[in-house]
């Protein structure tokens, strides 16, 4: 399997998990030296593989492609995400929540919107496109985006203000993997979107007491069996961590 943005959060956890199952794991970062989170990881665990992946680069995706053109992917997972502004937090310091007050209506960042747009929507084109050959070749054939409710259209009564930029992105990452998912069916190859939940990573790590926050080895475990059990005739779905539908 291969995994984008996997040196932190629930693309960690994933990389972790699927490792400790005996998968073999190609977890990728977009960092210049692999970050320890991964070189620990690939220490434990011979069978994780690193690599470098920025999303955004379809030239580093195409190499990387090339690199691994006859390894067969049998789960690509679009992870990597920007969710608000993590410039004013220390590289190294895992804990700064970022700052989400520039994502709100009078008071937008415009590069920030770019920057999101790149990630949570190019990329996961880019990364599909650049690794499909590998997922075509397969056993299993299954590409998953880590999409959010934040995305949703029509599963809130009362939409509240802000986070414009995440929510809108996830809405387009929701859409434009429905159009993959009708694009690839005649190959076999399955693609949902899979919303975690509210969950405690190390940059979320804030929201520790808040209601309904849940770990993120529990969500992790769920989307991991989840996968596990979708086949083609759930293709194009939108689906909550442990398989349940998501309305969007
Ligand atoms: N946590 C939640 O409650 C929650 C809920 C719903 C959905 N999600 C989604 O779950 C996914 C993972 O989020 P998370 O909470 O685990 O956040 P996270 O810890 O911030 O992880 C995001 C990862 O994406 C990477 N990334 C950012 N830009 C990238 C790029 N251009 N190329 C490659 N990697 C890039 C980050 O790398 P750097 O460390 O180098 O920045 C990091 O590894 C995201 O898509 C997010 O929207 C999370």
């Amino acid at each position: 399997m291969l995994i984008t943005g996997a040196n932190s959060g629930i693309g960690l956890e994933f990389a972790k998990q699927y490792a400790a199952r005996g998968w073999t794991v190609i977890a990728t970062d977009r960092r210049a030296e692999p970050p320890k989170s991964l070189t620990d990881l690939a220490s434990r665990y011979r069978n994780v593989r690193i690599e470098r992946l920025d999303v955004t680069s379809l030239d580093q995706a195409r190499a990387l492609a090339q690199k691994l053109s006859s390894v067969p992917i049998d789960v690509l997972i679009n992870n990597a995400g920007v969710y608000n502004d993590r410039s004013r937090c220390r590289r190294d310091d895992e804990g700064c929540p970022g700052d989400w007050s520039v994502e709100s209506f009078g008071k937008l960042d415009y590069p920030l919107l770019d920057t999101i747009m790149a990630v949570n929507i190019k990329g996961p084109l880019i990364v599909s496109e650049a690794f499909y050959a590998n997922v075509k070749a397969s056993a299993q054939r299954k590409i998953v985006a880590i999409s959010s409710s934040n995305g949703t259209l029509t599963g809130e009564r009362s939409p509240r203000p802000g986070a414009i930029f995440y929510r809108m992105s996830k809405a387009a990452l929701n859409r434009e993997m429905q159009i993959v998912a009708a694009s690839t069916r005649r190959d076999g190859v399955t693609v949902v979107m899979l919303n975690p939940g509210p969950t405690l990573t190390e940059h979320q790590e804030y929201l520790k007491g808040y209601p309904g926050m849940l770990t993120t080895s529990f969500t992790v475990r769920h989307m991991i069996e989840t996968i596990g059990k979708v086949t083609i005739l759930d293709s194009g779905r939108f689906l909550r961590y442990d398989g349940a539908t998501e309305p969007w």
